[in-house]
């Protein structure tokens, strides 16, 4: 990096203004020179005579990234990666649109929807002030000029190459927008680590609407026992991420035979097992069963997901709680899935699956409460509230689920988005 060849791998000039770019680099690199000496290190701390930022991001230079797609989990990780590579080059992000749909081939149907019609807008930059910033697209001041910023692809792409182009990004600084090209954030090389990840997510907070509907299917949930459970105060429940649907099944059983591992997949009698020998539960307990819808509708009447379970759980999913249509029927895709985060991240005690991401980050979550109680490992047993567990993995027997928090120390997001079967009952 520190010699001008480097430069050759700056290959984000579109041909039209390949041009301006030498004469870019020319200034960039007389830049360099000038400032060098002052901070051999890091280039993107050249601008110390900006005047137009307040204390950490820059307020007057933007990064424009591409429609964010796919399920909500991969959607979430998507928007952290485009706010923290706009973070590496101390820009505030243009709030990108995400996608209310899961059509995710037939470009025509992605369905975009505004970030802030999903999270708030002013609670993001206020919880994530100084580290992370969002701006809107008329905050811009010229739109006139925008740099392209073509992200390169194929397996000659490397991560390290990935970095150098953005650290080299600061050649073409005074643009105003710098605008990302090709690929979804979400497939976009990872620079870094799970708690950079855990920062954005924390900041991320559902708008009121959301969080009600949330509420409205925790109380159904609380009373769902009705007469049955009769206790003091809240009502504790269990939600577990069931995940048996075809889709998952072919997928998984691809995912083991690749892996060579055979934890990734679990039948429902394992799940049931594993989830009956939760010890300390007491009976009866509610189950909340977070299903695909397509599992609801396979039968007249009751889903089989409800039959099997052990004496004393008393398991309910959307339509049995009669909250399918009244709730989530009126929310695309989404905004359903951004319910059933909530409302496993507000369950007593949650069951995954280690290699869903929508499980993996439902535990973050769950840990990062945790973590602000003061609670950085479950293994004493010293951590009994929002307990969560994978159903995939053998705990200290066969027959139980094993205790799961998120690995916050993890150098980057890869366990979390692609799943893994070394989960601990530590933070750390
Ligand atoms: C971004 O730039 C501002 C102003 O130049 C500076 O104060 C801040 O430390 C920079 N932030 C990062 C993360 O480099
Ligand atoms: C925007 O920038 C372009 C190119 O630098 C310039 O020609 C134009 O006058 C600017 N527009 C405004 C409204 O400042
Ligand atoms: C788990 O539950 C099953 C019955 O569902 C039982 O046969 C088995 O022994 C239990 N295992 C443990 C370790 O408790
Ligand atoms: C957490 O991750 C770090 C780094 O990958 C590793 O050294 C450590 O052993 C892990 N901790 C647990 C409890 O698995």
């Amino acid at each position: 990096m520190n010699s001008p060849s480097s430069y050759k791998n700056l290959r984000l000039f579109s041909k039209p203004i390949a041009f301006k770019c030498l004469v870019l680099v020319g200034i960039a690199l007389f830049y360099k020179a000038l400032f060098l000496s002052s901070s051999p290190r890091n280039l993107l701390s050249i601008r110390a005579s900006d005047s137009s930022s307040t204390y950490g991001v820059r307020t007057d230079k933007f990064l424009e990234a591409p429609q964010i797609v796919w399920g909500l989990n991969n959607q979430k990780i998507a928007f952290a990666r485009a706010c923290l590579t706009a973070r590496t080059m101390n820009r505030t992000l243009l709030m990108p649109s995400l996608s209310a749909s899961l059509f995710y081939k037939e470009v025509d149907k992605l369905l975009p929807i505004p970030f802030d019609k999903v999270f708030q807008f002013e609670r993001f930059n206020s919880l994530c002030n100084g580290f992370v910033r969002l701006a809107r697209f008329s905050d811009v001041r010229n739109r006139t000029q925008v740099f392209d910023l073509e992200k390169g692809s194929g397996r000659r792409w490397t991560v390290e190459r990935d970095l150098d182009q953005l650290k080299q990004s600061v050649s073409v600084d005074e643009f105003e927008v710098i605008n990302v090209k090709g690929k979804n954030p979400f497939l976009w090389h990872d620079h870094w680590p799970v708690k950079d990840y855990a920062k954005v997510f924390e900041c991320m907070v559902v708008v009121d609407e959301i969080s009600r509907e949330a509420d409205k299917v925790v109380t159904r949930i609380r009373q769902a026992g009705g007469d049955r459970i009769i206790m003091e105060g809240l009502v504790p429940f269990v939600a577990v991420h069931m995940r048996i649907e075809i889709d998952w099944m072919i997928h998984c059983k691809k995912l083991e035979q690749r892996q060579k591992v055979s934890e990734i997949c679990s039948s429902k009698r394992e799940i049931m097992e594993r989830v009956g020998n939760i010890s300390g539960l007491k009976t009866p307990t509610v189950l909340y069963l977070a299903v695909a819808d397509s599992l609801l509708e396979e039968k007249e009447g009751e889903s089989s997901v409800l039959a099997g379970w052990r004496e004393g759980l008393i398991p309910f999913e959307k339509k049995k709680l009669g909250v399918k249509e009244e709730v989530y029927g009126k929310y695309s895709y989404l905004i359903q899935s951004a319910i059933d985060y909530e409302v496993c991240l507000r369950a007593d005690v949650f069951v995954g699956n280690s290699f869903s991401t929508f499980s993996s980050l439902i535990v973050l979550g769950r840990t990062q409460k945790l973590r602000r109680l003061g609670v950085v490992s479950s293994c004493d047993d010293g951590g009994n509230v929002w307990r969560s567990y994978a159903y995939n993995l053998a705990g200290e027997s066969e027959g139980v689920p094993r205790r799961w928090m998120t690995n916050m120390t993890h150098s980057s997001l890869e366990a979390i988005s692609y799943g893994s079967n070394t989960v601990s009952c530590s933070s750390e």
